[in-house]
């Protein structure tokens, strides 16, 4: 697909990699609605970006997941293309793991954006494109972020489905295998502090990495 003119709904862009995303994508094409948990961050992304609309999504709120992406497929005429930038991460043993934490990493890393993507996909184009940040967490579970790690494997296994089931419509689904970059995500943790992390990979690097996958409908976007 054309990332140029096209129609995107980022959801979790007012994160650190969705916000960077928002202002890569806004030089080649302002028709993008944008979510955060916060309608008012939302609405200054939009503002500052001279995007097309800006709504409050908290994935916690299953209510709200269907009726937001139809809103957002409304005022832009249709999507091209979907990305789920949002995420949440934990930390700590898996034998010591709280039950609340868990459900939350599971709901807002694998549920949520299952949700989204099902909502979207009447309003995707063909030739059109679902992309989901999940990390390399969802091929290496490494100690201290089991759940963590299990959340965004079960993402990538739903995608891998998916992918096949949607071959017919030329829809691509493109899984974001990012690699650690210093976002703060992990000092925003549900729960547990950071196992010793490598240096953090360049963000423009890997949102260019992304971009490029989702032009050419790659399976999986990996750096390194
Ligand atoms: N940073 C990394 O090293 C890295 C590597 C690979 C993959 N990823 C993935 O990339 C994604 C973005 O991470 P980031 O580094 O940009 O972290 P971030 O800055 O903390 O962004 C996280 C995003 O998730 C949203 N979010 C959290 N809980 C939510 C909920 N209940 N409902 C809806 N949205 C929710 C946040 O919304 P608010 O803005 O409203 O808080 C924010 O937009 C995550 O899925 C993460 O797992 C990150």
């Amino acid at each position: 697909m054309d990332l140029n003119g096209a129609r995107i709904l980022v959801v979790g862009a007012t994160g650190v990699l969705g916000q960077r995303l928002c202002e890569r994508l806004s030089e080649r094409t302002t028709r993008i609605a944008v979510t955060g948990r916060s309608a008012a961050a939302a609405e200054e992304l939009r503002r500052r970006l001279g995007l097309r609309s800006a709504h409050a999504l908290d994935l916690l709120d299953h209510d709200a997941v269907a009726a937001v992406v139809r809103a957002a497929a409304a005022e832009l005429g249709g999507l091209d293309a979907v990305v789920v930038a949002s995420g949440v991460a934990a930390f700590g043993p898996a034998a010591e793991e709280d039950e609340a934490v868990v459900e939350e990493l599971f709901e807002v890393n694998a549920l949520g954006p299952m949700a989204v993507v099902r909502a979207a996909l009447p309003h995707l184009s063909e030739g059109g494109v679902i992309a989901v940040l999940t990390g390399v967490a969802a091929e290496l579970p490494l100690a201290g972020m089991a759940a963590y790690a299990a959340s965004k494997a079960a993402m990538a296994s739903w995608l891998g489905s998916l992918r096949r089931e949607l071959r017919r419509r030329r829809i691509a689904v493109v899984d974001a295998r990012l690699p650690h970059m210093d976002t703060g995500l992990v000092d925003r943790a549900l729960a547990g502090l950071p196992p010793a992390l490598p240096p953090g990979h360049d963000i423009d690097d890997a949102l260019a990495a992304l971009e490029r996958g989702m032009e050419r409908g790659v399976h999986e976007v990996r750096i390194g």
